[in-house]
């Protein structure tokens, strides 16, 4: 009888806590209102306090960004595909384009694409050889398959966007199609999985802002989850079937740069 009080009450002050959190949140910062409604719906995360986690990824971001330009504006004049091309638009990296007559296409959603744009024209960059090939909903193969159609190649292709199996697994063959022979195909956050988003997801608020809405966990088992996928779409079908060799002088256990061959494998 005594414990049944004591759950009973546990159970209304857990409610009271997240009941008061939600109407403090909606009052100081309306915006993490949706946040807290994530939370509340989530069982594994009710009863965890709610850190911040310190953002360690800087320096390896530093140092992924320097091989991408040293690849990419090495050789002047290169056709460089970026697929998933994040919130935060890099004017000195457009800058470094442009000097090197580096022709720029992105895909992302056209939201994402609109804000890049207005970006860099406000920081004067010259965007007579910059793309954006975007969608609304849906994902970047749409685009991609336009490019094959039209018989477009590159010569380096990165790879950084949704990173999960069922959207990077058409955009990874499609940049296969798209990708000369010898050219380079960068690949970020070899190591992401699913269960590291779902942590960012609740520990980072940014992260929560930008891609609460972009993953839906429901289609994966809990195995599937905690697997690399990039990992393992690189190494079963780049690496080990279509031939790619791993450059381990431009890669970290983190981003990875890898070559397509010549010929394709087995000729
Ligand atoms: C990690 S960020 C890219 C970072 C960027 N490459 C950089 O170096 O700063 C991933 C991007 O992929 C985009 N993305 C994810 N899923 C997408 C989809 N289904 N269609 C279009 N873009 C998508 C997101 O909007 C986001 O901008």
């Amino acid at each position: 009888m005594l414990m049944r009080a004591a759950t009973v009450s546990d159970k209304a002050r857990m409610l009271f806590e997240q009941g008061y959190d939600i109407l403090w949140t909606a009052v100081r910062n309306p915006r993490m209102l949706g946040w807290h409604l994530f939370r509340a719906r989530h069982r594994e995360y009710r009863n965890l306090p709610i850190p911040e986690v310190a953002d360690e990824s800087r320096d390896w971001g530093q140092i992924h960004e320097t091989q991408l330009r040293s690849i990419v504006t090495g050789t002047p004049g290169q056709s460089f595909l970026e697929i998933g091309i994040g919130w935060t638009p890099r004017v000195a990296r457009m800058k470094d384009f442009q000097q090197s007559g580096t022709r720029y296409t992105a895909c992302d959603f056209a939201a994402v694409c609109d804000h890049h744009r207005a970006e860099f024209q406000a920081a004067g960059v010259d965007l007579s050889k910059v793309r954006f090939l975007s969608n609304r909903v849906g994902t970047y193969a749409w685009p991609l398959t336009e490019l094959v159609r039209t018989g477009e190649q590159f010569d380096v292709i990165y790879l950084d966007g949704h990173h999960t199996f069922y959207v990077d697994l058409p955009a990874l063959l499609l940049a296969d199609l798209l990708l000369k022979p010898g050219g380079y195909m960068l690949l970020d956050d070899i190591v992401w999985t699913l269960n590291f988003m779902k942590r960012q997801l609740y520990h980072v608020r940014n992260e929560w802002g930008f891609y609460r809405t972009m993953y839906d966990f429901a289609g994966y088992e809990p195995e599937q989850e905690a697997i690399p996928h990039i990992k393992l779409m690189a190494e079963a079908i780049l690496i080990e079937r279509l031939g790619y060799q791993k450059l381990n002088e431009h890669s970290t256990p983190f981003w990875w740069a890898l070559r397509k061959p010549e010929r394709p494998a087995g000729h």
